[in-house]
């Protein structure tokens, strides 16, 4: 599917320089913060301008919403200042970054100050590959959970929704940077504010002001941070936009299914501190599409902009994350040939769209046979941050002590007044919240809850499992094309996988030729004999438009399933999303993909 709002454009170079001690863009010809004493500006003009520490002591939850990112010291300034008052406010830290600087400029930048020494290095561990896609990442133990989004502002901000309570405008002079201080923008900071939203900025341009009166906010001059005389903050007036409540709508959880996409969700549910627990049919269900004994994690790109090529660089960054942090790569990097050789014209286009090169690079047939060692016979593109992880290794790291009952078959969902009746073969349960993650389990539970499932498909997917043998197994790196193929690994060597129409889990000779069918010529005839082969047979649920379903599908019942072909890469990132709709915090996919994903659109024909 195209995606109607395209943004997906490569991020200009930081271009700064640093000389004395100072951070200076040359785009902009602006500082990145004062020469006198970033820290103390950015505590008095953000921090003070906005009633940071009363909000913090009388909120249970924030939202902080700032235009430029920079170095992050406001985000730093935020977090001494909760440290300062100990308080146990929950707070979500949108920002959103044109140019991302190096995490080498941001401790050149934060040595100055060696009160936030310890933010900045836990920051700087965790600072996002510079792609463009929104990136997220937890600080202080989870409490305070940043949203950092890479790309323009003014592109972006009409795509997202979510209530700030608090706004930091710092995008360099409005005179040397227009754009970013736009009526437009301004009107965007209006809509995406709560009532009583208080915002604060260091410039009193005119065009600024009369930006955000427009949108609604009423100023106030105060004097500015060292030799600046003003600067401005502003309250939102109301108008009836008042935040959800954060964690109402969602104290206990049931989550059915424990594969990829049950087990990401209850990570970021026990990462939420709520209450679940987790059914799963185990042995009385099919083999679970996630207990395959290894799977392929890559980006997803396409020539034209697609929301499903987006969404896979937003999920690539935070499943890569997690499994680098959790130790769970079986093969680093992943090579996708031009095969069919339809792909390599995509792949040359590709490479003019000026991807970054850890996330693709157009490599020609000799670096493919250098870096997999042997002949392929075709080039492609080489994905330095894909990967090949063990799924039910890393599930079972996701669900950690998440409560499961295994072996409990889920026959109907039933609606009560406030929340759902879950009824298995063993008993039934009850839970103001519903999230199905059956895989292909999930078709009938959703036709339980009186939602159509016409749209929905099954497919039946066979991996061939063969035994390690001379020539095939001399492969380094995993081959992705029509196929797979991976690294023999402990006497073995899987590759796969076929792809039917059909619900059957029987392990064929037939998918055994398929799967064998799909390998480059070259490597097919380096292959064992078939009857040495054996295999795994599980089932994958789509909808026939390809794209996830997640979300809400009627009042506290949420799915998130169909992951198709691709849930090993998105699943952890829209779980995320999913956990932080439910408890009323802010989305992390923007409204375009949340309308595409959306269950509702099983219900319209
Ligand atoms: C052969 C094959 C190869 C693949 N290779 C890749 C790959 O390389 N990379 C990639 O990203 N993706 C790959 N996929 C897709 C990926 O495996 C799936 O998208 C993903 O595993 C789906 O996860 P899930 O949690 O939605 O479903 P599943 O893993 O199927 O888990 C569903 C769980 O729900 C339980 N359940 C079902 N019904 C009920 C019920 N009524 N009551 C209680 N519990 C129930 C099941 O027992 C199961 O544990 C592949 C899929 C197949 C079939
Ligand atoms: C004044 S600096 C931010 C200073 C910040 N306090 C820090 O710690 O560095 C402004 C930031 O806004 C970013 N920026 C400028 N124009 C932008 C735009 N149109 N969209 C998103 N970010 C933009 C710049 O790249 C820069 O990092």
């Amino acid at each position: 599917m195209a995606n109607p709002t395209k943004y997906l454009t490569q991020l200009d170079p930081a271009d700064i320089t640093f000389s004395g001690g100072v951070l200076k863009s040359t785009a902009h010809d602006d500082i990145y913060f004062s020469v006198e004493d970033g820290l103390a500006e950015a505590r008095h003009v953000f921090c003070d301008g906005t009633g940071l520490s009363d909000a913090l002591q009388t909120h249970t939850h924030l939202v902080i919403a700032e235009t430029g990112f920079g170095t992050g010291l406001n985000l730093m300034a935020v977090l001494a200042e909760q440290a300062r008052l100990k308080t146990s406010c929950q707070i979500d830290y949108i920002s959103f970054e044109a140019r991302p600087l190096s995490v080498y400029n941001i401790e050149q930048a934060h040595r100055p100050f060696p009160e936030i020494a310890g933010f900045s290095e836990h920051m700087r561990a965790q600072w996002p590959r510079r792609w463009p896609a929104v990136h997220s990442f937890q600080m202080e133990g989870g409490s305070v959970s940043v949203q950092l989004y890479y790309g323009r502002a003014e592109t972006i901000l009409p795509n997202v929704n979510f209530y700030a309570d608090i706004w930091f405008l710092d995008g360099f002079s409005p005179r040397r940077n227009p754009d970013f201080w736009s009526e437009k923008v301004m009107s965007e900071v209006g809509r995406l504010s709560s009532d009583s939203a208080r915002l604060a900025t260091y410039t009193v341009a005119s065009t600024v002001q009369s930006g955000l009166s427009s949108a609604g906010f009423m100023l106030e001059k105060r004097a500015g941070f060292g030799k600046k005389r003003d600067m401005l903050v502003a309250v939102k007036e109301a108008s009836g936009r008042q935040k959800p409540s954060h964690s109402d709508r969602c104290e206990d959880v049931i989550i059915i299914g424990a594969g990829i996409a049950g087990a990401s969700i209850a990570y970021h549910l026990r990462a939420a501190g709520i209450q679940h627990l987790i059914l799963d049919a185990g042995v009385k269900s099919y083999p679970p599409a996630s207990g395959n004994p290894a799977g392929i994690v890559m980006p997803f790109l396409s020539v034209e902009e697609t929301l499903a090529g987006r969404l896979s660089i937003s999920a690539l960054s935070m499943m890569r994350q997690f499994v680098e942090r959790h130790d769970l790569i079986l093969e680093d990097s992943v090579i996708a040939l031009d095969l069919p050789e339809v792909k390599i014209g995509r792949h040359k286009k590709l490479s003019q769209q000026g991807y970054p090169a850890d996330l693709m690079r157009v490599i020609d047939a000799d670096e493919v046979e250098a870096l997999c060692g042997i002949a392929c016979g075709s080039g492609g593109m080489f994905h330095e941050t894909g990967c090949v992880i063990e799924p039910p290794a890393v599930c079972d790291v996701l669900k950690n002590d998440s409560l499961l009952l295994d072996n409990v078959h889920v026959e109907a969902l039933e609606a009560l007044d406030e929340g759902w009746r879950v009824l298995c073969d063993t008993g039934m349960f009850t839970a103001k919240q519903v999230i199905l993650c059956g895989g292909a389990g999930a078709q009938a539970l959703i036709r339980s809850a009186a939602v159509g499932t016409d749209r929905l498909q099954i497919t039946s997917g066979q991996i061939s499992i063969m035994p390690d043998c001379t020539g095939l197994s001399d492969i380094t790196r995993p081959l992705n094309y029509g196929g797979y193929l991976m690294p023999a690994r402990a006497g073995s060597q899987i590759c796969g996988a076929s792809f039917a129409l059909s619900a059957t889990t029987d392990i064929t000779n037939d998918a055994h030729h398929h799967n064998l069918a799909l390998m480059p010529k070259i490597l097919q005839a380096q292959a064992p004999e078939i009857s040495r082969f054996s295999g795994r047979t599980s089932l994958r649920l789509a909808v026939t438009d390809r794209l996830p379903l997640s979300g809400e599908i009627a009042p506290g019942l949420s799915v998130l399933s169909c992951l198709g072909a691709r849930g090993l890469t998105n699943a952890l990132f829209l779980a995320d999303d999913l956990v932080r709709r439910i408890s009323g915090r802010p989305a992390l996919i923007d409204i375009p993909l949340q309308h595409a994903l959306d269950p509702k659109r099983l219900r319209s024909q």
